[in-house]
């Protein structure tokens, strides 16, 4: 017994299996807003463990159809960029019917896109408020909803919210922000307890703060406040995001459902 529990633990591979099949061989995805940021960085991490992956921009066409070209060139990986704005459950729908007539039923969802319009909460104005809701709230119903039948058909599935540490901690100047990020996280806790028995997890990614153009607007002090209040002291990288996303989608984490994934540097614990 004490020689089990002390046995060196085998390293656990995140992207390819043993005999040297990939991860998610046979897994079609969608990733919304996959453009850049974390989602670019998801987009190809999916990519490489050997899923097909469609993902969604709504501005940054170039960089869109970039990534899918560069994906593409590699041996055994499709991939294809569709512009749609998340927000609009028409052109959600849209996107979905054309991905699925490309690569059939969608199994994994990354709900990704999502937005900030900061401002304390006595100068937000409605339209401030409306506009994140519309996103990063109405584009995860729409998504979720459009994707559910076919995880239920193939008796297989993965949802993940990708939701933030201001979800959990609350943050100045983001009251809207931030309530659109603690309902994912009740959304996902909720959406998975309906799913459970029906082999569909569904789990939420809380990043800390991302070297991302999201944070890259924050004045220099500030972005030094938020590295001296994280214990592994620096920003996190897309891709670190993207590595626990892999780890969510994959056969491997089947008994983990309705959770909160935090990748903040240990910045909330
Ligand atoms: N960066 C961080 O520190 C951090 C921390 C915690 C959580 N997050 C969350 O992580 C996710 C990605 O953030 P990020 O930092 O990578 O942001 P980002 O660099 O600003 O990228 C946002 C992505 O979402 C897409 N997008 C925005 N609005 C959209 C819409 N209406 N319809 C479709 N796509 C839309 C953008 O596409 P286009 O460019 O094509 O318009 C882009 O690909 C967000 O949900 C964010 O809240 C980020």
């Amino acid at each position: 017994m004490i020689a089990e529990l002390t046995r060196p633990t085998p390293a656990l591979e995140t992207r390819n299996s043993k005999d040297g099949a990939k991860l998610l061989a046979g897994k079609v995805c969608l990733v919304t807003g996959g453009s850049r940021g974390i989602g670019r960085a998801i987009v190809t991490a999916l990519a490489e463990a050997g899923a097909d992956v469609a993902f969604t921009y709504q501005n940054s066409r170039e960089q869109a159809v970039n990534l899918a070209e560069t994906l593409k060139a590699q041996e055994d990986i499709h991939c294809r960029a569709y512009q749609a704005n998340v927000a609009s459950a028409e052109e959600m729908q849209e996107v979905v019917k054309d991905v699925i007539a490309e690569f059939g039923p969608i199994t994994i969802l990354v709900n990704n896109a999502g937005i900030n319009r900061d401002k304390s909460f006595l100068k937000m104005t409605k339209a401030m408020w409306d506009e994140v809701m519309r996103v990063n709230l109405d584009g995860v119903f729409s998504a979720t909803q459009l994707v559910v039948q076919y995880m239920l058909e193939s008796g297989w599935g993965r949802i993940i919210n990708i939701s933030s540490i201001v979800g959990q901690t609350g943050n100045y100047g983001q009251t809207n922000y931030a309530a659109t990020k603690g309902a994912l996280i009740s959304f996902t806790a909720s959406l998975a307890r309906e799913l459970a028995r029906k082999g569909v997890t569904v789990n939420a990614v809380a990043p800390g703060f991302i070297e991302t153009d999201m944070v890259s607007g924050m004045p220099e002090a500030a972005l030094a406040q938020v590295k001296a209040m994280t214990p592994v002291g620096r920003l996190g990288k897309p891709e670190e995001v993207a590595d626990a996303v892999v780890f969510l989608a994959s056969p491997r984490s089947g008994y983990v459902t309705g959770q909160v994934l935090a990748v903040n540097g240990g910045m909330y614990m």
